[in-house]
C-alpha cells in the first residue's frame, strides 16, 4: 500500500472517529440535562468542546469525497455510547470514556509511529500529536473521576474496545 493510499485510510478513520466522539459528549450532555447533572454536564461540555475542535481540524484534511460513507450510522452510534452509559450514572460514562480515550490514544499513536520518518507528513504528524495530547488528557480525566468497576462494566469496557476496534476497521475502507 502507498503512502497517500495509508493517509487516506487512516485520515477517513480520525474524521470518522471525531464525528463520533463529538455525539458521544451529545448523547451524555442529553441524558445529564434531563437528569440536571450538573458534574456531569459540565464533564461533557468541557470535553465535547475539544472534540469539536478536532473535527474541525479534521475536516480540513478529509475532503468530502474522502470521508466515510457511513457517517449517519457512526453518528447514531456515537450519541447511544454517550448517552446508554449515562442512564446508568455517571461512573459508568467516566469509565466507558476512559475505555475510548484508552483506544483513540492508542489508534493515533500507531499513525504516528508510521508519519514520523516521513519530513514531508510533518504537519499532519503536529495535528494527530496534538488531537492525541487532548485525548489523553480525556483518558486521565476520565480515568481519575471513575470510583469502581464491576464485572458487567468490565464486559462493557471491553465490549467499547472491540466496538471502536471494528469502526476503525470498516472506517478505512468506506
Ligand atoms: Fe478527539
Ligand atoms: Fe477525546
Amino acid at each position: 500500500m502507498s503512502i497517500s493510499t495509508y493517509i487516506d485510510q487512516e485520515l477517513r478513520s480520525d474524521h470518522a472517529g471525531e464525528v463520533g466522539a463529538v455525539e458521544i459528549y451529545q448523547g451524555i450532555k442529553a441524558v445529564a440535562s434531563w437528569r440536571r447533572d450538573a458534574e456531569l454536564l459540565e464533564f461533557a461540555n468541557a470535553h465535547g468542546a475539544v472534540e469539536q475542535q478536532h473535527l474541525r481540524m479534521i475536516e480540513c484534511l478529509v475532503p468530502v469525497p474522502q470521508r466515510s460513507r457511513l457517517l449517519i450510522p457512526w453518528r447514531i452510534a456515537g450519541w447511544l455510547t454517550g448517552a446508554v452509559p449515562a442512564l446508568f450514572g455517571r461512573n459508568t460514562v467516566y469509565a466507558t470514556i476512559q475505555a475510548v480515550e484508552t483506544f483513540v490514544d492508542q489508534h493515533y499513536q500507531q499513525q504516528i509511529d508510521q508519519l514520523k520518518s516521513y519530513p514531508i507528513h510533518h504537519d499532519l504528524v503536529k495535528v494527530l500529536q496534538q488531537c492525541q495530547a487532548d485525548e489523553v488528557h480525556h483518558k486521565h480525566d476520565a480515568g481519575s473521576r471513575v470510583r469502581s468497576i464491576n464485572p458487567v462494566l468490565k464486559l462493557w469496557v471491553k465490549m467499547i474496545d472491540l466496538g471502536s476496534r471494528g469502526a476503525v476497521s470498516i472506517c478505512r475502507r468506506i
